[in-house]
């Protein structure tokens, strides 16, 4: 990211203090004021629109992607996927289940006995390896396909994320933390970007929201010309931010994207999305 799009972003860095993602609240009460304060900026915004990101900001790149999903381009990497579950069917069901509807919105999830975060795509290698099958590379192609599948098979349900120990509680706030310390040289924060800038152009990029920012995952990107992984996303914008990323499906991250899918609660599920 070149030094004027951060220089355009320094303004936000008062707002950033104002606003309370501490951890003396409760993580129902730090979603609230999440959405309030997501509305409080956009009052046009309808809530469940936050899963079309960035093209609720901006109405000519909003045409360009309705244009997209009316003949989706990550339909076939749907029919992959949907062939990598009947290949091994047996072994899927019996770890998540027979129906295909319900599996994605299962996730992310904090599993109380090894008191860590579970996503779906960690699940589905998890149960691969158990199953004695090889695992699948992490960040596209098959993973992505297969999730890809699962979440289409689930849209229209909405994001349920669950927070009912002080273990899952603790995942939270590390996730929150990642998303609001500024970091590298450039001092900046996922927050900056995508809570206080939002909206705002830099350097011919619009800065969508982080409300949301799980509901269409994967997502097929026109600059990757294939689906990628949100962790993928997660790691790009890390660089980005030239810090030195964690790595995908690595407790920094699954945390990182416990935080956005539990303050994503409410918004139905969409994937996968066509972004640039
Ligand atoms: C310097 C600004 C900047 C920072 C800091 C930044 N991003 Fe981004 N990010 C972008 C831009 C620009 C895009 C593409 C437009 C959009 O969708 O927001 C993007 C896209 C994304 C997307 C895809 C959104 C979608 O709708 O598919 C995710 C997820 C994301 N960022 C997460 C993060 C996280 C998590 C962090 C912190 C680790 C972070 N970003 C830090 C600029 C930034």
């Amino acid at each position: 990211m070149k030094k004027i799009m951060i220089a355009a972003l320094t303004l936000g860095t008062t707002v950033s203090a104002n606003m309370a993602m501490a951890a003396d609240i409760t993580p129902e009460q730090s979603r609230q004021q999440f959405v309030d304060y997501f509305k409080a900026k956009s009052p046009s915004i309808e809530f469940n629109e936050y899963g079309n990101g960035v093209y609720n900001y901006n109405p000519d790149q909003r045409m360009q992607w309705q244009a997209a999903e009316e003949f989706p381009p990550y339909l076939d990497f749907i029919d992959a996927g949907e062939a990598l579950w009947e290949k091994d069917q047996a072994v899927y069901e019996n770890c998540f289940g027979k129906d295909v509807t319900k599996v994605r919105v299962m996730y992310p999830r904090f599993n109380e006995k090894t008191q860590k975060v579970e996503t779906l795509e960690g699940q589905i290698n998890q149960c691969r390896t158990d199953a004695k099958l090889k695992p699948f590379g992490w960040k596209k192609g098959d993973i992505a396909n297969l999730s890809a599948y699962l979440a289409y098979q689930a849209r229209g349900q909405q994001i349920d994320v669950k927070i009912e120990s002080e273990g899952a509680k603790k995942a939270f706030l590390d996730g929150q933390a990642y998303f609001s310390k500024p970091r590298g040289q450039f001092g900046l924060a996922c927050a900056e970007c995508h809570v206080y800038n939002a909206g705002r152009r830099a350097r011919g990029n619009t800065l969508g929201p982080a409300l949301g920012q799980t509901s269409h995952v994967p997502m097929y990107r026109a600059k990757w010309k294939e689906l990628g992984t949100l962790h993928r996303r997660y790691e790009g914008c890390d660089k980005n931010m030239r810090i030195v990323p964690a790595k995908v499906q690595s407790e920094t991250y699954k945390n990182l994207e416990f935080f956005e899918a539990y303050m994503a609660n409410g918004i139905e599920i969409n994937g996968p999305g066509y972004r640039e």
